[in-house]
């Protein structure tokens, strides 16, 4: 089988190599020409653990290739992914769908004998029809059907969750396209993971419903943190015994400093406004983003207050600026909100993180960028730990203690415990659990 995946971007680059390591036939196209340069050269433009050694190898083998012209890799394929960037529009929340209808277009001009056509990025429910539309109203005698086809990938682990994922689901009443798509998940299929063939929209919905729960569930547990630490209350027992119910579970119940990245934070924003326009509102979801908003940007006053209630003239290091770990992504990051505003507090902020200072010295002005995590520290009045890098889970207490001017650590992460802390003479915050009373 041949396929052609538009978008070589985290999900685009991932799910092609992915499924060239299938055995299938993959021609990544990107409107990016620097980037298709580098992929050539055998380049990573993202950092994916894994993602470099699978690519190298199945390009090796023959079985993936990277290009700008899409035309001649549409022609010749059997389906024809669409993994383009779907950001949030400026000002109005809506998914930016300009990539993928453009994406539409260009392909509908290239069509050379039935094609699947697939939705792979996070569409809003009713997209695939309007691609449906534009390549009817291009190519009124192109054979094509237009199917859904999520992804769940997660930025860190996207190639596990792309071999080994909890559902494939794809929406499609065409026979014949779901023969193409079961013939492309063969291999999946065979280690009995579950397909679930939907109707388009409701797949669209899967991904949206799926996301956004996940953002309310994150979002809860931030909000038991707070209750925690008025009712001197453990959140992290609190979700341990929560999770232990199988009907909750224990994923994704780390009280934290807010949800980031390029997923969450535009998809509970989209379906909040898709929901509007049907007029059924999702009040849920709609509350969730105002609260993860303002969570991250109050996040800054807790470093604050652990510094005495001021930090002007003070010198804060920063420990991990990534949205998550085993990433270089930045989008949406609670660092964005943190550093501007310890800064505009007064403070002067050092920070290092180990794959995203490339991407944050795009977006931070007036940081000292330091090479590791002692560096950071050295001469600082406090440490926050904002992304739970595993590099900063076993810190030499001693030697930082020795480097920060006052012994004060402020782990939004809950990576230590307050005991230990305490013992190695540390004014510790975190979140949900009680302050550590310095030895
Ligand atoms: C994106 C969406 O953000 C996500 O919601 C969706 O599920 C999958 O696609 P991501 O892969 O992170 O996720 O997007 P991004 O990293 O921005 O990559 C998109 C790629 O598409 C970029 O490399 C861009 O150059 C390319 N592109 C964009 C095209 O090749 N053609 C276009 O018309 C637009
Ligand atoms: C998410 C979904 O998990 C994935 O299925 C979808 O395809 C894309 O969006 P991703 O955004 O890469 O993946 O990261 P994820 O691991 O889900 O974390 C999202 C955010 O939630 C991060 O900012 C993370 O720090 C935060 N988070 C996650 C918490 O604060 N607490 C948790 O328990 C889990």
């Amino acid at each position: 089988m041949r396929v052609t995946m538009i978008g070589a971007g985290y999900v685009g680059l991932v799910s092609g190599a992915c499924f060239s390591e299938f055995g299938v036939h993959v021609t990544c196209v990107d409107m990016d020409e620097d980037k298709i340069k580098r992929l050539k050269g055998g380049e990573i433009p993202i950092f994916e653990p894994g993602l470099d050694q699978l690519v190298a190898s199945n390009m090796e083998a023959g079985r993936l290739s990277f290009t700008t012209a899409l035309d001649t890799a549409v022609a010749e394929a059997d389906a024809v992914f669409i993994a383009v960037g779907t950001p949030s529009r400026r000002g109005d929340g809506h998914a930016d769908l300009s990539y993928v209808y453009a994406a539409a277009a260009e392909i509908a001009r290239a069509l050379d004998g039935y094609t699947v056509i697939v939705t792979k990025s996070t569409v809003p429910v009713g997209t695939g029809d309007e691609v449906a539309n534009i390549i009817s109203k291009t190519r009124p005698d192109a054979e094509f059907d237009v199917v859904s086809n999520p992804e769940f990938l997660r930025e860190g682990s996207a190639i596990g969750d792309f071999m080994r994922p909890d559902r494939v689901v794809i929406g499609t009443t065409s026979e014949r396209a779901r023969e193409v798509m079961q013939a492309l998940y063969r291999p999946l299929y065979l280690i009995e993971t579950p397909i679930l063939f939907t109707e388009r929209r409701t797949a669209e919905l899967i991904k949206y419903a799926a996301n956004s729960f996940l953002a309310v569930k994150i979002t809860f547990i931030n909000e038991i943190a707070d209750l925690c630490e008025k009712a001197g209350a453990d959140v992290q027992d609190v979700a341990r015994g929560m999770g232990l119910d199988g009907r909750i579970g224990s994923k994704f119940l780390h009280a934290g400093p807010g949800y980031g990245g390029s997923c969450f934070p535009k998809d509970t924003l989209a379906l909040v406004r898709t929901a509007e326009q049907y007029g059924a509102p999702v009040h849920i979801v709609d509350t969730v983003v105002g609260i993860n908003d303002a969570r991250k940007r109050a996040m800054a006053g807790r470093v604050i207050e652990a510094c005495g209630g001021s930090v002007k003239g003070k010198s804060v290091a920063v420990l991990g600026l990534t949205f998550k770990p085993n990433t270089d992504d930045m989008r949406d990051a609670p660092s964005l909100d943190i550093v501007p505003a310890l800064q505009a507090a007064g403070a002067a902020v050092r920070a290092f993180d180990p794959e995203g200072m490339d991407e944050a010295r795009k977006l931070l002005d007036g940081v000292e960028w330091c090479d590791d995590a002692y560096q950071t520290m050295d001469g600082a009045d406090a440490v926050v730990i904002i992304t739970e890098w595993n590099q900063f889970r076993l810190l030499d207490l001693e030697r930082a203690k020795s480097l920060l001017k006052r012994p004060v650590m402020v782990d939004l992460r809950n990576i230590y415990k307050a005991e230990d802390m305490a013992l190695a003479g540390f004014r510790y915050y975190s979140i949900g659990r009680p302050p550590s009373e310095e030895s």
